[in-house]
Formats: structure tokens, C-alpha cells, sequence
């Protein structure tokens, strides 16, 4: 067999204490922990063949060749399958804007490097030795460490639920916390800008740690609002996840709007829609909000008042689109058939 194929399918996550800082940039190790949702209905599915015949790597996102995301795919299927790898056709699919601060680095990433994994597995007569050795040694961690040295929030992809990630000794530690049916949380999202994010998350990080005063506290209470979020999720306790999550979310949108030059995602409907929510939760609702490196805004609630936040958001002037889901799995691996 001359080639290997296969495809692989993961779900964006919503960190509610956030990823932002690295503390190792050529490894992309983040220098903080992090705990997200990871989505059900959201998805990005990726398909990875690698063959003798191929004189260089194509990769195609929603039908479209994409060249700018080129580089970085290929960097990552080196770290998979090994830099003598044969050359590699990736075909990505997305149901959600892509690169709008919507997480989908993270889906895109975590189902690259699956989909790549399960492909080295199945044709030893085109890789190496020690990569048919790594690739048979991988579990579910090793894959998520993978992802982070592509895009650190993907590796909190490779798990389903609730989910957090250590900064650990010399790589990051993640795992579930919650299974995604032991709490039926839901997120809605709010989409108030369809286009590109205007800086890439992993440049506007870097440019926080050189610039804004406000990086070294952020990082140093960052453990402690893991803490309290990680004692919430045991406890189901809503009001106090809510509290820490947004809490978190502010200051690192203020690590981002004191660096130099400043980084603001947010617009007039980021605004509007997290003033509905304040709202909503003045008339007592159990729903909060969380932002990322984009415009959207994510609103966290409940079964039961998830279509009155649904109808609330999408009355609020700048929204675009709505969209809900629950708490999805972990990535996988799709049949081809
Ligand atoms: C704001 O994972 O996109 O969404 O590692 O440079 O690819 P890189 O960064 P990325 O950053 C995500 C930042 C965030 C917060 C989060 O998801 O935790």
C-alpha cells in the first residue's frame, strides 16, 4: 500500500478560565491551566492521506485551498508522522465560522492530528520505523499533547465534557473532569461578526506577556480560579462557575486591552449582548457570559431557560446568528465508509 487515509472528527471547546499566556513558545506550552466545555453540535472534520505519490503537502478547508494554514498543518503532521513522512492531502469541513473566535483552531487541530495518528497506523510500508513504534504507543494524552504544540486550546478537544488542563512539569496534563451527561450545561452562542479575528490569538498573547502590566497577576491568580471553577464543577454549583468564569473572562480581555498596542475583540454587539445577559440574570436566570479572541459571546445557562437566552440574544441589535448546544464527546475517529 503506497497510501494511508483516514478522517477524524472533533468539537470546538468554550474555556471558561482561560488559556492565554505561553510559557514556552517553541513548544506552544501555555503558562497557565485552563478548563472548558467541549460542544456537541459544532464540529470540524478532517481528512488525512498520506501518499508516496504526492510531491507536497495541499490542504483544502471547506473546498477552498487554503495556503496561509498550510504551514502550520504541515508543521503538525511532522510531529505526528515523523519529518520523512510522505506528503500529506488534508481536506477540512467546519459547521461554524471558522477563525472568529469560535474555537475552531481547536477542533481543527485536535481532528488533524487524530485523523493523521489513526493513518500512520494503518500503512507501515510508507513510514518509518520509530514512527509506527510512536504511533503505536499513543493514547489519548499523548495525541492531546500533540495538538497542543499545534494550537494549545485543541488539546482540550481531544476530551469530551468538562475539561482541564495543567501546565504540568515538562508537558500539560488533560483530562475530563465532568462527563458532559453528568451536568447538561448549555452554550449559546451569539454571533455578532462573521469575518476573520483581526489578530491571531497566539501573536495577541505573546504581545500581553511583553506589554501589558496587568500579565503578571493575571498569571499568578490564575490557580486559584481554577480552583474555585474545578470545586464548582464537582459541586454543580452554577452560581459560583458563573461567577469565577466571567470573573476570568474580564481580566483577560484587560490583559488584552492594556497590552500595546491594545487587543480589542469585542464590538457594540459583544456589548449589547453581554448587557441582555446581565439583564437575565437581574430577573433572576441562571445564565453567564464568556468571550474569547473574537467578537461572539458564549452564553452559558441551563435546559430549562436556554430558549428564553436563545430568543433574548437574538433580539439584541448586532446579531447575526444564534446558535446552542450541549456538551459534546471527545474527537474520534470517523468511518470512511
Ligand atoms: C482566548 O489555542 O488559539 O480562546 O496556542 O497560539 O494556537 P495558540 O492559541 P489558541 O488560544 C486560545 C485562546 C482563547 C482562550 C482559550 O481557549 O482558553
Amino acid at each position: 500500500m503506497e497510501k494511508a487515509v483516514a478522517t477524524a472528527q472533533a468539537q470546538p471547546n468554550i474555556a471558561l478560565i482561560k488559556y492565554w499566556g505561553k510559557r514556552d513558545v517553541s513548544r506552544n506550552l501555555p503558562a497557565v491551566g485552563s478548563l472548558s466545555l467541549t460542544l456537541a453540535t459544532l464540529w470540524t472534520r478532517m481528512k488525512v492521506e498520506f501518499s508516496t505519490d504526492f510531491d507536497r503537502d495541499c490542504l483544502q478547508v471547506d473546498g477552498e485551498v487554503a495556503v496561509d494554514m498550510l504551514p502550520r498543518v504541515s508543521r503538525c503532521l511532522d510531529q505526528v508522522a515523523g519529518s520523512n513522512r510522505p506528503r500529506a492531502s488534508i481536506e477540512s469541513h467546519c459547521n461554524f465560522p471558522i477563525a472568529a473566535g469560535l474555537a475552531s483552531s481547536a477542533s481543527a487541530f485536535a481532528a488533524l492530528v487524530v485523523a493523521a495518528n489513526k493513518a500512520c497506523g494503518q500503512a507501515s510500508d510508507i513510514f518509518d520505523e520509530e514512527t509506527i513504534a510512536a504511533v503505536a504507543s499513543r493514547d489519548t494524552l499523548a495525541l492531546a499533547r500533540l495538538a497542543g504544540a499545534a494550537s494549545g486550546s485543541a488539546a482540550r478537544s481531544l476530551f469530551g465534557g468538562i475539561v482541564e488542563l495543567a501546565t504540568g512539569d515538562d508537558d500539560i496534563d488533560v483530562a475530563t473532569l465532568l462527563a458532559a451527561s453528568t451536568w447538561p450545561l448549555r452554550v449559546v452562542v451569539a454571533v455578532t461578526e462573521r469575518g476573520h479575528k483581526s489578530v491571531a490569538s497566539g501573536d495577541a498573547m505573546i504581545l500581553s506577556e511583553k506589554s501589558s502590566p496587568f500579565y503578571s497577576s493575571w498569571i499568578e491568580n490564575q490557580d486559584h480560579d481554577l480552583e474555585v471553577a474545578r470545586s464548582a464543577v464537582n459541586d454543580r454549583d452554577f452560581e459560583k462557575l458563573a461567577t469565577v468564569s466571567e470573573h476570568n473572562c474580564l481580566k483577560m480581555h484587560s490583559v488584552m486591552w492594556t497590552s500595546r498596542p491594545p487587543i480589542v475583540y469585542w464590538n457594540q454587539g459583544t456589548l449589547a449582548c453581554m448587557e441582555a445577559i446581565r439583564d437575565l440574570q437581574s430577573a433572576g436566570q441562571a445564565v453567564f457570559f464568556t468571550m474569547d479572541a473574537g467578537p461572539q459571546v458564549k452564553a452559558i445557562c441551563q435546559p430549562d431557560n436556554e430558549a428564553l437566552v436563545m430568543q433574548t440574544l437574538s433580539e439584541v441589535d448586532g446579531v447575526e446568528t444564534i446558535m446552542s448546544s450541549g456538551l459534546g464527546a471527545a474527537a474520534c475517529i470517523l468511518d470512511d465508509a
